[in-house]
């Protein structure tokens, strides 16, 4: 069993995406616990203030420090966490094999940045990796944190049965996935490939690899690159 726990100013914002399909899936089987925290309970005032102006000046409202520490300190009391993972654009790049990674992990914390920005002492003091899905800014880290917790939940052992598998995923070896077909055998005058309806598994199997090499190296020369190192 994973646990993980995310802290968020706008909570709801997770909740479909985590509470649907495969996601809702491995919660039930008790594959994965995820608990959403709402900042705003650790607020202080009666406006359940969380965020602040920048010292400095500037535009956008930095997430002030006293409710992200007060939230991530009475989680720690009750667990070590493995990490405390901040989302935030200018993070180390999150891929497959940092899902791999995460998801052999017992207890994970994700705190998701919004607005501007998080107080500079939230990383100094509470996280121990910063983790951004690519080069483009979203209007706060709750997607961030759904992509990354969706990445890593379908890894988990039992989430995905064996005709799902992730085994075979794009990325799992630096490769792109090879192109499937399902009935009808001809559409529209459009044929599945002859191969995959011949039965013989080492043909298919064949054509397969042939095609995730092919398709990898006519879309991402950077994969092909890495495979050669
Ligand atoms: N918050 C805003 N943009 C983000 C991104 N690209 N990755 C992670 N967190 C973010």
């Amino acid at each position: 069993m994973v646990r993980v726990d995310i802290v968020s100013g706008v909570p709801d914002l997770l909740e479909s995406p985590l509470q649907e399909s495969i996601m809702r899936r491995a919660q039930e089987k008790g594959k994965v616990e995820i608990v959403v925290h709402d900042l705003r309970e650790y607020a202080h005032d009666k406006h359940r203030t969380i965020d602040d102006t920048p010292y400095g000046g500037g535009s956008g409202m930095i997430l002030k420090p006293e409710p992200i520490f007060e939230c991530v300190e009475s989680l720690q009391k009750a667990r070590a966490y493995d990490e405390v993972i901040l989302l935030t654009p200018d993070g180390e790049r999150f891929n497959q094999r940092l899902a791999n990674d995460l998801s052999l992990k017992r207890h994970l914390m994700l705190i998701c940045g919004h607005y501007k920005g998080v107080d500079e002492r939230v990383r100094e003091r509470l996280v121990s990796r910063e983790i951004s899905i690519g080069d483009y800014v979203l209007t706060g880290g709750e997607l961030a944190a759904a992509v990354v917790v969706d990445a890593i939940v379908r890894l988990i052992p039992g989430v995905l049965n064996a005709s799902e598998s992730a085994l075979s995923d794009s990325f799992q070896d630096d490769l792109l996935g090879h192109p499937e077909y399902t009935r009808p055998a001809e559409f529209r005058g459009m044929k599945v490939p002859a191969e995959l309806l011949t039965g013989d598994h080492k043909e298919i199997e064949r054509w397969r690899n042939e095609q995730r090499q092919k398709r990898t190296e006519a879309r991402r020369t950077d994969l092909v690159s890495s495979q050669k190192k």
